[in-house]
């Protein structure tokens, strides 16, 4: 089969498009048809080798897929060839022959479209795990999220609707992106590069700050955060695109009974399968009754990879970039 193969760490130049051996699926796993896979911002970490799940050389990346079960292992019960399905597959997404663990692979219904159901699994699955495990978020909270304008930003600000959060604060890195995450509901946008969303989520609730705040950046708007956290407050921390840590002071925390809380959809893959299905139990139920929509920001062909990375990169791109197999 046809895979994007990473050599050696590096720039979008080292996703190379390659002729690898197929695939077979052990007695668990499923082999599936890869239609099309989900660019992540976490292939990017893994493609420069700083993702926190470190890949031995050479891999091919990527975290989800949507497609057709070609084939099944003796053991699996539940799935059998020809399901439209999606997947979290064992070792890489952007490839024609994806191999997932059945208990990881979850059938489609017709009304969810191909680039929907390619479109959804980390993003909305990771948002849901957020706001409503993780964060444990209850009608009528308030909400900050940042970068609300891409992949995981336009999931979670409609899940959060759904979940009935009130006022939701959006941020975004430029002026550009403003208008998607208000057509998605939110009722503030920020510009957190040259307007203060500290001031403007206090503003919005009396004073009081937010009560769940969802940062995939890291370093100092990390710390910032704090300043706009209600008592009682979740922050999350789910990523570290800006590349650098934070430092939170604790002493911030316990007197307001504030938690500041982590979350990985790769280590709860790896280490609590079962909680994935009972996730993705509630993300595609969303999608089939129309209640969320996947904003598709763009499309490539799986030999354009690298233009995708570089576009991911860029910080202009918005919404879920999708590779066509
Ligand atoms: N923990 C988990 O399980 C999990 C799962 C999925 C994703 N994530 C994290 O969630 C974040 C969003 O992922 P995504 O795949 O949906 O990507 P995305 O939001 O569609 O694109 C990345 C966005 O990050 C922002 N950004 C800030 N600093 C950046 C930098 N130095 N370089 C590039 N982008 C930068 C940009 O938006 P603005 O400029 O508008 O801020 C950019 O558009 C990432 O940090 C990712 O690692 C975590």
């Amino acid at each position: 089969m046809k895979a994007i193969l990473v050599k050696k760490f590096g720039g979008p130049e080292v996703l190379s498009y390659t002729e690898v051996d197929d695939p077979q699926p052990a007695a668990d796993q499923v082999l599936i048809e890869v239609h099309t896979a989900g660019v992540n911002f976490a292939d990017v970490k893994a493609r420069i080798g700083a993702y926190h799940i470190k890949r031995a050389l050479p891999f091919i990346p990527g975290l989800d897929v949507a497609g057709t079960i070609a084939a099944v292992g003796p053991e699996v019960r539940t799935l059998k060839a020809g399901q439209r399905v999606v997947a979290f597959p064992q070792e890489g997404a952007y490839c024609e022959l994806a191999l997932a663990r059945e208990v990881l692979t979850f059938p489609i219904p017709d009304a969810i479209s191909d680039e929907t159901a390619a479109a959804f699994p980390l993003v909305a699955g990771t948002s849901y795990a957020m706001l409503a495990r993780i964060a444990r978020l209850q009608s009528g909270e308030s909400i900050l999220l940042h970068s609300a304008a891409g992949g995981v930003g336009t999931a979670a600000l409609q899940i959060a609707r759904q979940l009935e959060a009130r006022p939701i604060i959006a941020t975004v890195g430029s002026d550009a992106k403003k208008p998607l995450p208000a057509d998605l509901g939110a009722d503030a946008v920020v510009n957190y590069r040259s307007e203060s969303y500290v001031e403007k989520a206090r503003a919005l609730t009396d004073g009081k700050g937010v009560d769940v705040i969802l940062n995939p950046l890291g370093g100092e708007m990390l710390e910032e955060d704090l300043a706009c956290l209600a008592p009682f407050g979740r922050l999350v921390c789910f990523g570290h695109a800006s590349g650098q840590p934070a430092s939170i002071p604790t002493d911030q925390l316990h007197g307001s009974c504030r938690s500041v809380l982590g979350f990985s959809f790769g280590t709860l893959r790896r280490t609590r399968p079962q909680d994935v299905s009972s996730i993705m139990n509630s993300v595609i139920p969303m999608l089939a009754e129309g209640k969320i929509r996947m904003m598709i920001g763009k499309q490539f062909p799986l030999t354009n990879a690298d233009e995708a990375h570089r576009f991911l990169e860029s910080r202009t791109s918005t919404g879920k970039l999708l590779l066509k197999v």
